[in-house]
């Protein structure tokens, strides 16, 4: 990974938001575009204006940076992601993160549309990522081994913050919003899974599959930050069996859920307010 790449596009975020101090970032998936309100809409950034970022190929992803704020935080918020198989490198997915982690973010939040591998996981569910499997067949820590991803050899353990996991689910309780737990497999796409690489991802302990996320999580955990994911589940695996499957689908399934993500997302990050920044009576 150019490391060069990845300050340049601080270095310009820089100059566009220049006194923000934001404590968290949210990166939207497929589908969850809407779920964070733009507070100035001045201060909004296309992807193509960071040096090394590029626009999204994918539709669903509008490729928007803006800062929101919730429960008296502020909130970097990337309207859509690079993938691996768009066939840029790593920069284009790590400058996200890097850039989070020079403005001082301690809490990163990844979101994704993502297939149910769980027969027990349905359309529309949300899912809470307690670990993940890299079925990626590469990793963005690959290469140099800069000061800001940590040592070689990063540590995996707790890669979702087990802290921030218990503060969805009290979020979650609190909203009335049903949430499952489970493994993400990232693949790397671009293709969808035979019914074979359906049933081989769960044989190894995938509950649900999806093209992203993982990347994000594995820099953002090197790099020292809390980091949280949710999936919204919009097959499953059996899909196969009724038809043909599109991105399309994706999209309209995990739109059909951002009321409840929306809410989910302000009760958790109230959660997370009181108890990872102990900030006493926000709104
Ligand atoms: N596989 C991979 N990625 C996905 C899927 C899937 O079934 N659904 C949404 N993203």
């Amino acid at each position: 990974m150019n490391i060069d790449i990845l300050e340049k596009a601080f270095q310009k975020t820089k100059t566009v938001f220049p006194v923000a101090k934001p404590s968290c970032t949210i990166i939207l998936g497929s589908g969850w575009g809407n779920v964070m309100d733009v507070v100035n809409s001045r201060q909004t950034l296309n992807y193509h204006d960071i040096p090394g970022l590029g626009m999204p190929t994918v539709e669903g992803h509008s490729g928007r940076l803006f800062i929101s704020e919730s429960a008296g935080l502020q909130i970097l918020v990337f309207q859509g992601r690079r993938h691996w198989f768009e066939g840029s490198g790593w920069e284009p997915i790590a400058i996200p993160v890097y850039i989070s982690q020079k403005f001082g973010v301690s809490m990163l939040i990844l979101t994704n549309a993502a297939g149910g591998i769980n027969k027990k996981i349905r359309p529309g569910n949300l899912m809470i990522i307690d670990d993940h499997i890299n079925a990626m067949g590469s990793n963005p820590l690959i290469g140099n081994n800069d000061s800001i991803w940590g040592p070689r050899f990063a540590d995996q353990t707790h890669v979702y913050d087990p802290a921030l996991r218990k503060m969805l689910d009290q979020a979650g309780n609190k909203t009335g919003t049903p949430l499952t737990h489970g493994v993400y497999a990232a693949t790397s796409g671009p293709t969808y899974e035979t019914p074979a690489e359906y049933n081989a991802l769960r044989l190894i302990g995938a509950d649900a599959v999806g093209m992203s996320t993982v990347p994000e999580a594995i820099l953002g955990n090197a790099a020292g930050m809390r980091v949280a994911g949710i999936s919204c589940i919009t097959n499953t695996a059996s899909h196969t069996g009724s038809g043909a499957f599109s991105h399309k689908k994706v999209i309209d399934i995990a739109a059909n859920a951002q009321p409840a993500i929306r809410v989910l997302l302000a009760e958790f990050l109230k959660e997370v307010v009181t108890n990872v920044f102990h900030i006493q009576n926000h709104t």
